[in-house]
């Protein structure tokens, strides 16, 4: 299934960020990648995070955290409700090969797929994210509202677990059929209503980092391995005329102190991808049962097994001029040279690859990488 009538540098210059986008069935063929039940089962895990919101009479927005019960389900009434799942892409395949047509994102900037199923009349209610979105219409029919861009300050109506706007106005309204997709920016609200028992909406998230969260973790980071001798000194004091005055001579040299360790550039590279790369569920554990040896990776490369990054797993790295490069793995670090560089951009680019014979260097980094579970040699028929 392939993004075939849709032109994502046209699309990154006119829309991402910046204004919503309705593109009609842009597939070559669309086929809803996951089933029903299939959702309902992934639901019932305890290791998949899942949500049920009904819109009851009487209580208002209900909301159930999974794992639900397995026969949750069947006592379901005829009030409107949705069922959403966390991550789908890390469990289903096929999900995973539907997000892989979003690449023309980076990687560092995509966060998972949610699946939500509905009966007719259900939805999350009127609401905005933080994120870009797109949502894709599996199958069935949703009616999506359109309205106003909302921030922080935006009223909404008292709830425990659900943020929902206490005034929203929908100014756009679309139907989604089949493999329809609407792209929504961050902040821009929206309410999407289930139109007959069947609607599955798969929502294509991003992620950007707030101020708050990189200053946050970055500075935790650079304290982990701070000196305490590392200390302000004024061997050039002179008198000054108020002893109550915090001169402007030291505090320059108290922010400089500060924005030097904190603008360290290569260092800050470094820390931004084993951040940006620390994986979201830990639990799709691909590791092989006992570690793998250098033989073992060779023999896979002889028989040209694929290559697989799980699912679970992130990849990206930074180039550090020349031909190296660091790799970064589900928060790991790896310093890549000329041997090892173009394995790593090749996995980095690919869910999947066949992978020739390679130097010794390569086959270690692909051991390392086999023995973390983020990669993994599959026999054609074989599930990891
Ligand atoms: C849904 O699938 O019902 C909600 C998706 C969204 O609005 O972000
Ligand atoms: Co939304």
């Amino acid at each position: 299934m392939k993004l075939a009538h849709f032109d994502p540098a046209q699309f990154l210059a006119t829309h991402w960020q910046r204004k919503p986008l309705l593109i009609r069935n842009p597939w070559d063929d669309w086929a809803c990648p996951v089933e029903a039940d299939e959702l309902a089962g992934l639901a019932c895990e305890p290791q998949v995070e899942s949500r049920l919101i009904e819109q009851t009479v009487d209580a208002g927005w209900a909301v159930e955290h999974g794992p639900l019960a397995e026969d949750r389900f069947a006592s379901l009434g005829a009030t409107p409700w949705t069922l959403l799942v966390q991550a789908v892409d890390h469990h289903v395949p096929e999900v995973a090969a539907l997000l892989a047509q979003f690449r023309f994102v980076p990687n560092w900037r995509i966060d998972d797929v949610m699946v939500s199923f509905a009966s007719d009349g259900g939805g999350v209610g009127p609401h905005f994210d933080q994120y870009d979105v797109f949502l894709i219409q599996g199958q069935g029919r949703r009616r999506w509202q359109i309205g106003a861009a909302c921030n922080e300050t935006s009223p909404l109506l008292p709830h425990g677990d659900l943020k929902l706007l206490r005034d929203f106005v929908g100014t756009e309204e679309f139907v989604l059929e089949p493999g329809d997709m609407l792209y929504v920016p961050p902040g821009i609200s929206h309410n999407g209503i289930a139109m007959g028992d069947d609607c599955m909406t798969l929502s294509i998230g991003f992620r950007a980092p707030s101020r708050a969260e990189l200053i946050g973790d970055w500075s935790d980071h650079l304290l982990e391995d701070m000196s305490d001798d590392d200390r302000y000194s004024d061997p050039g004091l002179a008198v000054q005329a108020n002893p109550g005055e915090i001169g402007a001579e030291a505090l320059e040299q108290l922010r400089a102190m500060m924005i030097e360790a904190l603008g360290d550039r290569q260092r800050f590279a470094r820390w931004f991808g084993a951040f940006s790369s620390t994986r979201k569920y830990a639990d799709i554990d691909w590791r092989p049962e006992e570690p793998l040896g250098l033989d073992d990776i060779r023999d896979a490369i002889g028989q040209g097994l694929e290559l697989q990054r799980n699912p679970a797993s992130r990849f990206a790295f930074v180039r550090e001029g020349g031909d190296t490069l660091v790799l970064f793995v589900d928060g790991e670090t790896f310093e890549c040279s000329k041997d090892t560089s173009a394995i790593a951009e090749a996995i980095c680019a690919n869910d999947s690859l066949t992978v020739e014979v390679m130097s010794d260097a390569a086959c270690e980094l692909l051991l390392e990488l086999c023995n973390m579970g983020s990669l993994a040699f599959l026999d054609e028929d074989e599930d990891a």
